[in-house]
């Protein structure tokens, strides 16, 4: 199938941060599998990735501190080499495994998405990376696995966050194994072409765009195959105001503030809050993975 809204690059032919900005005519989360915009249904929609130094100075990394700004302060010390991820459960091929192991000679994408936290700001960010769905089928997924749980590595002596026990560690998430398996679902090593910052999340990410920022987790160290829902950092901590779902959805409200709009990083500090979109603007491609269910009850 199509896919205009990708290209499929090796890590040395990534371009160039400058001509990145230049290109506004780029399409993303206007159909994923191209159909849509193929046919010429979608409102074809130009997104202006965030700079880097906004993506890398505004973050959510509680391991490095709360702050926004802590994280790019404190991440320096993250080592993330050598790396090794863990994959087991229901898997055909457990075990650890380089990154190079887990993600290389898969094709390597470039992909401009949005990013929304459920704290109601948004971003777009030009990532780099695979499809998580490709590396599953490498490591072989077994018929009764329906979820896939992650963790994030914890580095005491690096993360002041953790020493200060801000939350408890280390911070895990899930999908269910279709969520997982979308087109859209990535592993991201990269954005702009530049290996990803610590603060982002180096070495290997999670990028899920129709969901709250919070289902993208940082720094994989694990990636387990269930049969169950496996436990997810914020909602464990205060399930009242998180779901494992987290779909991003304006209609449902955060019990503290509105979801029904959002303020965009790096629109300056007077600029006004855009409405948010359903599933973040990735409906098209993603609504029929929660055909029949009530959103309301699985928020
Ligand atoms: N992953 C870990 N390990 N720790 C975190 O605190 N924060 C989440 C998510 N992944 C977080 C995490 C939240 S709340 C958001 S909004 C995004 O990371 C922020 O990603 P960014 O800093 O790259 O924008």
């Amino acid at each position: 199938m199509a896919r205009r809204w990708t290209n499929t690059l090796k890590q040395a032919d990534v371009t160039p941060e400058p001509l990145w900005l230049n290109r506004r005519q780029i399409m993303a989360g206007a159909g994923a599998m191209g159909a849509a915009l193929l046919a010429g249904e979608a409102s074809a929609e130009a997104l202006e990735p965030n700079t880097w130094d906004e993506i890398t100075n505004y973050n959510n990394y509680y391991e490095f501190g709360v702050g926004k700004d802590d994280p790019a302060r404190n991440a320096g010390g993250l080592r993330t080499s050598p790396w090794s991820i863990e994959v087991n459960g229901l898997v055909e091929r457990p075990g650890t495994y380089t990154i190079d192991d887990l993600i290389g000679g898969l094709d390597l994408e470039e992909r401009i998405y949005r990013f929304r936290c459920v704290e109601a700001w948004s971003m777009v960010v030009p990532w780099n990376g695979v499809e998580l769905n490709d590396v599953l089928d490498r490591v072989g997924v077994k018929s009764s696995a329906r979820y896939v749980a992650f963790e994030t590595v914890v580095q005491p002596e690096a993360m002041i966050g953790v020493r200060r026990k801000v939350m408890p560690f280390p911070y895990v998430e899930g999908l269910r194994l279709d969520e997982a398996r979308h087109p859209l679902t990535m592993l991201a090593t990269g954005i702009y072409g530049k290996p990803l910052a610590n603060q982002s999340g180096a070495p290997i990410r999670l990028v899920v765009p129709w969901k709250y920022g919070f289902k993208s987790i940082k720094s994989i160290v694990r990636i387990s195959l269930v049969a169950d829902e496996p436990p997810a950092s914020w909602p464990m901590l205060n399930p009242r105001e998180y779901g494992f779902y987290s779909n991003v959805n304006p209609k449902v409200d955060h019990p503290r503030w509105t979801q029904a709009t959002e303020r965009k990083i790096g629109g300056g500090l007077f600029s006004s809050r855009v409405p948010t979109q359903m599933f973040n603007g990735y409906e098209a491609e993603v609504a029929s993975l929660y055909d029949g269910m009530d959103l309301r009850i699985f928020y």
